[in-house]
């Protein structure tokens, strides 16, 4: 394939990211959301995020997007706001094509520029591809939460991942 352009995302690329996300709500533990995620509440997600501290990246390929990722609050209390939290994913049709390492790359990258300290992954522990690309990259597991979800009938534990940035308080 061409090689993919990671850019900021838009507004206009919500329904591809909606899309994208969707697909593994019914399917996969790799999200414990159990309904679909409505247009109305992605957008108001993508209000939450501002460029410079919580940006939303687009993988995008012959003008369709394949996988986006993002940075989020770590948790909502000031007093966490050196951490911050990162989601990708890929669409189902393009794993395994280095996608993933590539926005992964990018959003460690902006997270470092942004002055954080350290960067979460959260995994459901079924989910191997997730942890295998986090770790691939520098994340340690930090914690191990057992049993924390339920969805398709099963009890699911949850693993914390953690990159250190290093950047010195400001
Ligand atoms: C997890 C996910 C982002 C990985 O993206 P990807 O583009 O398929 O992964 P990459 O091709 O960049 O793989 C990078 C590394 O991750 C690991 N990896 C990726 N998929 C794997 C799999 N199915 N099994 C084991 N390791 C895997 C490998 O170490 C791989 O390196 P290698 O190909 O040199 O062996 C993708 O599978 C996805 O979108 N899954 C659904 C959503 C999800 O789980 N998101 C993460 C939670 S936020």
């Amino acid at each position: 394939m061409t090689s993919p352009q990671l850019r900021l995302a838009e507004e206009d690329d919500l329904p591809a990211i909606n899309d994208i996300y969707n697909y593994y709500v019914p399917r996969s533990t790799c999200t414990y959301q159990l309904e679909p995620e409505s247009m109305a509440d992605r957008e108001a997600w993508f209000r939450e995020h501002q460029p410079d501290r919580y940006p939303v990246i687009v993988a995008e390929l012959d003008g369709d997007i394949i996988g986006w990722g993002s940075l989020s609050k770590f948790r909502l209390r000031a007093a966490y706001a050196p951490t911050v939290e990162a989601s990708i994913y890929i669409h189902h049709d393009f794993h395994r094509r280095g996608l993933g390492r590539l926005l992964l790359t990018d959003l460690i990258e902006r997270a470092r520029r942004a002055g954080f300290h350290s960067l979460i992954g959260g995994a459901s522990a079924d989910q191997v591809a997730s942890i295998a690309l986090q770790e691939s990259m520098g994340f340690r597991r930090v914690a191990h939460l057992v049993e924390v979800g339920l969805k398709f009938g099963q009890r699911l534990d949850v693993i914390y991942l953690q990159l250190m940035l290093g950047a010195a308080p400001t």
